[in-house]
């Protein structure tokens, strides 16, 4: 993304180009690194972000989003392209509100940016997490388990969906459908019944109970976004469901795992258009959009719109999931 943003800025337009460090940090506390066509040179392979990253909210330090508007300006920045998920964009909102020409780019794993059909970095994370679902299948079925691997998503179910019905999961449990855990014993004591002594449940970090009061996470600690940091749910369904069950069950949480690596051919593709996109927006003066992928052509869309709500997996997909198990083993809860 930043490669092709750098490369058709420059090629194209003359464009020069600064890069700030970390995420809002780098704007707040003007952290900033050239970006030349010798920069971007090779990154295409890499994950992660040359610029680095943190979460770091400016609205949240006093005069933060006055700082960073201070800085933009002392480097005389024309334009700023925001890369990031809906924290990234909900500030890029803020700092358009108060004159700053900005562009953003939806770059998340958990795809839960609205207006867009695909966020950068969500197929590879999907890859990671479906190759991960394939190899763990390998010991539950040798060892007659149950095995419950936990991806991130936060709260969208993007990444359990898509992994889940890619990787055969026989139960998949998104925070859009709260579950019930009396429910998912049962169906895999029914699976069991039919002589299939092993099971594979993908569940999303944020998944809920339906007769609980929110996410099952190991810690309660925030970001300075407000977000519960998240992780764990997979041990704490494990026991329950040996407890319930008896059958044998481990508990393998992927995390950050879904976000390291070479991105997919798909990613990289999607990134470079997103970041030709981008430069194209700013050469245009349309400020305040995001790029987007509406089916196969690239588009934009206010800022604005794209953070106003989570986007929450599909009722297609979700009947797509619940369309390959008998009505009595659902993969997904129905409900
Ligand atoms: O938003 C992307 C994401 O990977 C979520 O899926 C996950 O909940 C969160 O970030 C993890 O954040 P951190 O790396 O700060 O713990």
């Amino acid at each position: 993304m930043i490669r092709a943003i750098v490369r058709k800025g420059i090629f194209h337009h003359g464009d020069e180009f600064v890069g700030f460090m970390e995420g809002w940090r780098g704007v707040l506390e003007d952290l900033t690194l050239p970006l030349q066509l010798k920069t971007v040179a090779g990154i295409l392979p890499r994950g992660g972000t040359i610029l680095r990253t943190s979460r770091t909210n400016p609205a949240k330090k006093e005069h933060g989003l006055q700082q960073c508007i201070v800085n933009l300006d002392k480097h005389g920045v024309d334009a700023l392209i925001a890369i990031g998920g809906d924290d990234t964009q909900s500030v890029s909102l803020k700092l358009y509100e108060r004159g700053v020409k900005v562009v953003a780019v939806p770059k998340t794993i958990d795809n839960d940016l609205s207006g867009t059909d695909f966020c950068f970095g969500f197929d590879t994370a999907v890859s990671v997490a479906t190759e991960a679902i394939d190899r763990v299948h390998t010991t539950a079925e040798a060892h007659n388990r149950v095995i419950v691997v936990e991806v991130m998503g936060r709260d969208a179910g993007w990444i359990a969906l898509y992994s889940g019905v890619a990787g055969g999961a026989d139960v998949i449990l998104i925070p859009e459908r709260p579950f019930d855990i009396a429910e998912v014993a049962e169906s895999l004591k029914r699976r069991h019944d039919r002589g299939i002594y092993f099971s594979i449940v993908v569940v999303a970090e944020g998944a809920k109970l339906a007769k609980g009061s929110g996410v099952i996470s190991e810690t309660t600690k925030t970001d300075e976004f407000g977000h519960v940091r998240l992780g764990g749910i997979a041990n704490v369904l494990a026991a329950e469901i040996e407890r319930r069950t008896g059958f044998e069950t481990r508990a393998v949480i992927l995390g950050h795992i879904l976000r390291g690596g070479t991105p997919t051919a798909f990613d990289r593709m999607l990134a470079t258009r997103y970041g030709v996109g981008a430069i194209d927006l700013v050469h245009q003066g349309r400020f305040g959009q995001m790029v987007a992928l509406k089916g196969t052509e690239i588009t934009s869309v206010p800022i604005a719109d794209a953070v106003a709500k989570t986007r929450c997996v599909t009722q297609e997909l979700i009947d797509v999931a619940l369309s390959l198990v008998d009505s009595s083993e659902q993969a997904v809860p129905s409900h």
